[in-house]
C-alpha cells in the first residue's frame, strides 16, 4: 500500500516534470550541439540528450570536461535558471526548454520562464573568406527576451576559470572600453604551448565580454559563485566589485532590462585568446586578427561591433549550406552538412607571424582533435578538403604551405611527403622520426590537394611555388605506387600491409592528377594504365571483378575511396564499369547501420562513406547519406560528431554507436557530394 502510493506519486511527478515530449528539435536532435566552437581551444558543446536539462546542465569542452557557463534570468523578482546552473542557488527555479534548433552557425534554444520566453542563440561565425572575422577567437551568445506581458526582467551570465583549463591557480582582471565590459581569466605559471590532460590550452586567457544594448544597464562582479549569483538573485544587479580569484569562482554580468513588454536582446562574447598561438618551426604565430587588433580588449570590442554584420552573413551562409545540400541530395544531406561546418572550421586557426604581423605570410593550422593531436596531418587535410573545395579553396593553400615549407628544410630528407609537421598541436616543430610515416598515402594527398586548390579557385601559385617538391613525390609514386610495399595508410588500424588496393588506387589517380598539374601526358597515361591493371585486369579485385579487395589476392573487400578525386576532377582514370559495379556491390554488404570500412570489421567512417557516396549513384548513394543521417539522429550518442561508428553490434556496442573519436575537423569530407555540384560557391 505504502509503496504503491509512492509509485503513483513518483509516476505522476515524473510525468509532470518530464518536459521531453514538449521539446521541438529542428532539424533533429544531434549527439552534441556546438555552443562556442571556433578553435581547438574554444570548443564548448552540450549533448543533445541533455537539452531538456539545459537549465542545470554544464557546457562541456570537446573532451567532455565541464565548463561553467550560466544564464539566469529574473522575471518579476522570480529567478529562473536558463542554462548551465548545475548547483542552483536556493529560491531559484528551472526554466522549461521548448525548442532546440541548429543551423551551420547557430545552436538556438527556447526556454520559458514564468510569463516570459527567452531564446539563447549560441552563434559561432563561419566566415572562411574573411580571415579577420574567422580568426577572432570569440563566439556570441545572444539572449533574447520575447515580447510578452509587461514584466521587470534582468539577465545574468557568468563563467569560471574552467575555461582556462587550470582549476588550481588562475588570476583575472576586469577592463572596459567605452560601455563594453571585459573579463579576462588567465592560468598562472603555465608554459606557453602546453595543454592540460583534456587538451585545453594552459596559456593565454579566457575572455567574457558584453555591453549594454537598448535600454539595458550593465553591472558586473567577480567572486565566489554562490555569492555573486545570490547578489543577482536578491537585487537583479551586481556590485561592480572584484574579489581575488579563488577556485570555482566566477566573473558575472547582469543586464537590467527594466519593466518591459517588448522584445529585447543582450549579446555576450566568449573567447579564448593566445598571443603566441602556434609554434611554427621555432617562430611564434599569432591570430590573423592581431594585425588589426593586437590588444585583446580592442579585439573583443570589435567582435561585438561586428555582430550585426556577422549575423547577416551567417543567415546567407546557413541558407547556402542548406540549399546546396538539399537541392541536389535532399534534406537528410543538408542536415548532416549543417552539423559538420562549425566542427571543421573550429578545428583550424588562421595565423600570421607574431613578430611581423605580416598578413602576406598567412598560414593555417589544423588539429587532429581526439585521435592523436598531430598538427597539419596531411591525410586529415585530405579528409577535410571537399568543404574547402566548395567554400574556401584558399584554406588548402594556407594549410599546405607550412607542410611544404617544413619539407623544404634540412630536417626533412625523405623522397615522399610527410605525415604531419608536429606530434602535438600547437607545436608545429617538425615530424618526429618516431611518428607515423605513410609514403604513398601522403604523396598522393599533396598532389590531390594542390590540384583541388587550383581547380576550385583557379590559382596556380601553390603548384608554381612547390613544383619541384611535388615532382619528387610524383616520382616516388611512379616508382612505388602500383605494388605498394608494406606501409601504413591513413586507415592505420590496418597496420603495415603490402599491396593495399586503396593505396595503389590513390597512386594511380594521383599520377594522372600530377600529369594534369605538370602538363605531362606520361603521368596521365600511366595512372590510367595502372587503373586498368587494378580494375579491369583484376589486380585489386576478386577474380570476377565484382569488388575491390583490401590487398591484392586477399579476399576481404574494402570500401575503396581514393578514386573520389577521379570523379571530382573528371579525370577518367578508372573505367565507368568500376563505378557501376561498386554501385551494385556496396548495398549488398551494408550492415544494420551502414557500410563498414571493409569486410572484416564492424565499424565504418562517415568520411570515407561520404567520399564513396560521391562515386556511386542512385539507391547506393542515398543509402550512404541516409545511414549517416540516421546515425546522427539515433539518440545513442553524446560526443561532438564522431566520424567513426559501429555499423553492426560489436563488442558490447550497439549498431549506430560512435567509436571513440570526437570533434575531429575531418567532417569536411561530408561535402564530397556537394563538391560535385560546384566549386568555390561562397564569396
Ligand atoms: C609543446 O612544446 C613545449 C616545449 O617543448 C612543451 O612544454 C609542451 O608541452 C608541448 N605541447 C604539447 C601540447 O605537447
Ligand atoms: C575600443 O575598441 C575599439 C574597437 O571596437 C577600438 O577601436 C578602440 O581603440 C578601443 N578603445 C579603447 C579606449 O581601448
Ligand atoms: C609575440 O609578440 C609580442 C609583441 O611583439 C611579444 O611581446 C611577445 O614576446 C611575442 N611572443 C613570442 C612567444 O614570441
Ligand atoms: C604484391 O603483389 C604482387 C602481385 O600479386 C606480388 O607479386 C608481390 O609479391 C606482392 N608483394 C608483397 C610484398 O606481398
Ligand atoms: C554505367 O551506368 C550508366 C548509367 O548509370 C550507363 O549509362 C553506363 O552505360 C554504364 N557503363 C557501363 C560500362 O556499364
Ligand atoms: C532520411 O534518412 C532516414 C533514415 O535512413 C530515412 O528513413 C528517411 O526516409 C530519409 N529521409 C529523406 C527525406 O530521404
Amino acid at each position: 500500500m505504502f509503496s504503491h502510493t509512492w509509485g503513483i506519486i513518483v509516476l505522476l511527478a515524473s510525468f509532470l516534470v518530464s518536459p521531453s515530449n514538449a521539446i521541438t528539435y529542428t532539424p533533429l536532435k544531434p549527439p552534441s550541439y556546438p555552443l562556442a566552437v571556433r578553435s581547438p581551444y574554444l570548443s564548448a558543446w552540450i549533448p543533445g540528450n541533455e537539452v531538456e536539462s539545459l537549465p542545470s546542465y554544464n557546457a562541456q569542452f570537446w573532451a567532455g570536461n565541464d565548463l561553467v557557463w550560466s544564464v539566469i534570468a529574473r522575471v518579476d523578482d522570480t529567478t529562473y535558471n536558463l542554462f548551465g546552473v548545475a548547483s542552483p542557488n536556493d529560491g531559484t527555479t528551472s526554466g522549461t526548454v521548448t525548442a532546440a534548433t541548429y543551423t551551420s552557425t547557430h545552436s538556438t534554444f527556447t526556454v520559458t520562464a514564468g510569463s516570459r520566453s527567452f531564446t539563447l542563440d549560441f552563434f559561432s561565425p563561419v566566415s572562411p573568406k574573411d580571415y579577420l572575422r574567422q580568426s577572432l577567437p570569440f563566439s556570441y551568445l545572444t539572449v533574447t527576451l520575447a515580447a510578452g506581458d509587461s514584466s521587470s526582467v534582468q539577465i545574468y551570465s557568468d563563467i569560471s576559470g574552467s575555461w582556462t583549463g587550470q582549476s588550481t591557480d588562475s588570476s583575472w582582471s576586469y577592463s572596459t572600453n567605452g560601455s563594453t565590459g571585459v573579463f579576462q581569466i588567465e592560468a598562472v605559471g603555465q608554459a606557453t604551448y602546453s595543454e592540460n590532460s583534456d587538451g585545453q590550452a594552459l596559456w593565454g586567457s579566457a575572455v567574457y565580454a558584453t555591453r549594454p544594448s537598448g535600454s539595458s544597464t550593465l553591472s558586473t562582479q567577480a567572486g565566489p559563485r554562490v555569492t555573486v549569483r545570490k547578489q543577482f538573485i536578491s537585487d537583479g544587479t551586481l556590485t561592480d566589485t572584484y574579489a581575488d580569484w579563488t577556485s570555482g569562482a566566477v566573473v558575472g554580468f547582469a543586464h537590467n532590462l527594466g519593466t518591459t513588454a517588448d522584445e529585447s536582446a543582450v549579446t555576450f562574447a566568449i573567447g579564448h585568446v593566445r598571443e603566441a598561438s602556434i609554434n611554427f618551426l621555432g617562430a611564434a604565430q599569432t591570430g590573423y586578427y592581431r594585425a588589426t587588433y593586437p590588444d585583446t580588449v580592442d579585439a573583443v570590442s570589435y567582435f561585438l561591433d561586428d555582430y550585426d554584420a556577422a549575423n547577416t552573413e551567417s543567415t546567407q551562409f546557413d541558407d547556402l549550406i542548406s540549399s546546396t545540400g538539399s537541392s541536389s541530395f535532399g534534406s537528410n544531406y543538408s542536415d548532416v552538412l549543417a552539423l559538420s561546418v562549425r566542427q571543421v572550421y573550429g578545428g583550424i586557426e588562421v595565423t600570421i607571424p607574431n613578430e611581423s604581423l605580416d598578413t602576406s605570410e598567412t598560414r593555417a593550422f589544423i588539429k587532429e582533435i581526439s585521435s592523436d593531436g598531430n598538427i597539419n596531418t596531411v591525410d586529415v587535410i585530405y579528409a577535410t578538403f571537399p568543404i574547402f573545395y566548395v567554400l574556401s579553396p584558399d584554406y588548402i593553400k594556407l594549410l599546405l604551405t607550412p607542410v611544404f615549407e617544413y619539407m623544404a628544410t634540412d630536417a626533412y630528407s625523405e623522397s615522399y611527403a610527410v605525415h604531419d609537421i608536429g606530434a602535438s598541436y600547437p607545436n608545429a616543430t617538425g615530424h618526429l622520426s618516431s611518428g607515423e610515416s605513410m609514403p604513398i598515402e601522403e604523396s598522393g594527398n599533396v598532389i590531390f590537394l594542390t590540384y583541388a586548390y587550383q581547380k576550385a579557385g583557379g590559382d596556380t601559385d601553390l603548384y608554381d611555388t612547390y613544383s619541384s617538391q611535388i615532382k619528387t613525390y610524383a616520382t616516388y609514386l611512379y616508382n612505388n605506387g602500383l605494388y605498394p610495399a608494406a606501409q601504413l595508410s591513413l586507415n592505420d588500424a590496418l597496420g603495415d600491409l603490402a599491396n593495399q588496393t586503396n593505396l595503389a588506387v590513390k597512386a594511380a589517380v594521383a599520377l594522372t592528377t600530377y600529369g594534369k598539374l605538370a602538363s605531362d601526358t606520361t603521368y596521365v597515361t600511366t595512372g590510367r594504365d595502372w587503373a586498368d591493371k587494378i580494375w579491369t585486369d583484376h589486380l585489386g579485385t576478386d577474380a570476377a571483378g565484382t569488388r575491390f579487395l583490401i590487398q591484392y589476392d586477399i579476399t576481404p573487400w574494402f570500401l575503396v575511396f581514393n578514386h573520389y578525386p577521379d570523379k571530382l576532377f573528371g579525370l577518367d582514370v578508372f573505367p565507368d564499369d568500376t563505378y557501376n559495379t561498386t554501385t551494385e556491390f556496396y548495398p549488398t554488404v551494408r550492415e544494420d547501420a551502414g557500410v563498414p570500412l571493409d569486410g572484416t570489421i564492424g565499424w565504418g567512417q562517415t568520411n570515407w562513406q561520404s567520399f564513396v557516396a560521391a562515386t556511386v549513384s542512385g539507391d547506393a548513394r542515398d543509402s550512404f547519406i541516409n545511414d549517416i543521417w540516421a546515425y546522427i539522429s539515433n539518440g545513442l550518442n553524446t560526443a561532438p560528431f564522431c566520424d567513426r561508428y559501429w555499423v553492426t553490434a560489436t563488442d558490447g556496442y550497439s549498431a549506430g554507436e560512435s567509436y571513440s573519436f570526437r570533434a575531429r575537423p575531418t567532417l569536411g569530407s561530408h561535402f564530397a557530394l556537394a563538391a560535385l555540384s560546384g566549386a568555390n560557391i561562397w564569396s
